[in-house]
């Protein structure tokens, strides 16, 4: 018989329309959860995920919000209550990237970065804070540019830095309502970011790697998926890597 670890368990995914994202909410779905697909712009992208998950046997729907604006995930949220059956797992999966030397910043992107890595991930973690209850699960998505950045990487290394200063505190405050609080940290991977890298980027992360290639995101979307299961339960304020041991 098929074990299915999350039947019963409703879950969102952020920037799920595409990318990373869109792997992580198939796996949930195909593990048994009925998945809000979350997109910002990828309209269609959302729309091809759901029918992918349908397809599968899998139960999802789309819904659409800027995550750098308060008042749009609060309105997501709000959309997610009209539905029955509460919330079991977010997993905050959004997020841009972009270089840029010190003496060419410029605020609109450092603005842009800022609202969807950091101010983004927030916001969800507020509102799902306010609904997430015992066995609930928050699972922030890294990245392997904190632990080693680039010159040019400044500001998204930063953002995801941050982002495991957020799941070490929140995993504190939110373990007293039974809710675990992880951070997965991919490597490059594909499909995502990773598949956009140019010359010589892209033979660079592959060979930082001693499998000699670039992470495939079915692989992180594993690790998303332990934690979000039942045996997860002790495991909580965590960094997990998922990037092949690459020095990159
Ligand atoms: N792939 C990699 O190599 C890699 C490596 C390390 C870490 N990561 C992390 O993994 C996560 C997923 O990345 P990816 O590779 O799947 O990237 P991606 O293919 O570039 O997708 C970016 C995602 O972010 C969403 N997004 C952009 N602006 C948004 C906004 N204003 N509000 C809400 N969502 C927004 C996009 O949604 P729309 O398309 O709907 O706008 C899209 O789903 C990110 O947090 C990234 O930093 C990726």
């Amino acid at each position: 018989m098929e074990v299915q670890p999350l039947a019963g368990k409703r879950a969102l995914v952020t920037g799920a329309g595409r990318g990373m994202g869109r792997v992580i909410a198939q796996r949930l779905a195909a593990d048994g959860a009925y998945v809000i697909v979350h997109y910002a712009s990828s309209n269609a992208g959302a729309v091809e995920t759901v029918q992918l998950i349908e397809a599968a046997g899998g139960q999802a729907k789309a819904l659409q919000a800027d995550i750098s604006r308060r008042s749009d995930v609060v309105g997501l949220f709000e959309a997610i209550d009209r539905e029955p059956g509460g919330l079991d797992i977010v997993v905050n999966s959004s997020g841009v990237s972009g270089g840029g030397s010190l003496v060419t910043l410029e605020d609109e992107q450092l603005e842009w970065m800022l609202g969807i890595n950091l101010k983004g991930p927030l916001y969800v973690a507020s509102e799902a804070a306010k609904r997430l209850g015992e066995g609930g699960r928050l699972i922030n998505i890294g990245s392997t540019l904190a632990e080693f950045p680039m010159g040019g990487s400044g500001i998204y290394s930063a953002t995801k830095a941050a982002l495991k200063s957020f799941t070490e505190s929140w995993a504190k405050e939110l373990g007293k309502q039974g809710v675990t609080v992880n951070t997965v940290i991919p490597g490059a991977t594909s499909p995502g970011m990773a598949e956009r890298t140019p010359e010589p980027y892209r033979s660079f992360y592959e060979q930082a790697s001693p499998f000699q290639r670039i992470g495939r995101a079915e692989e992180v979307a594993a690790v998303v998926a332990f934690l979000a299961s039942p045996q997860a339960s002790w495991v909580s304020g965590a960094h997990i890597m998922a990037n092949g041991a690459a020095n990159a």
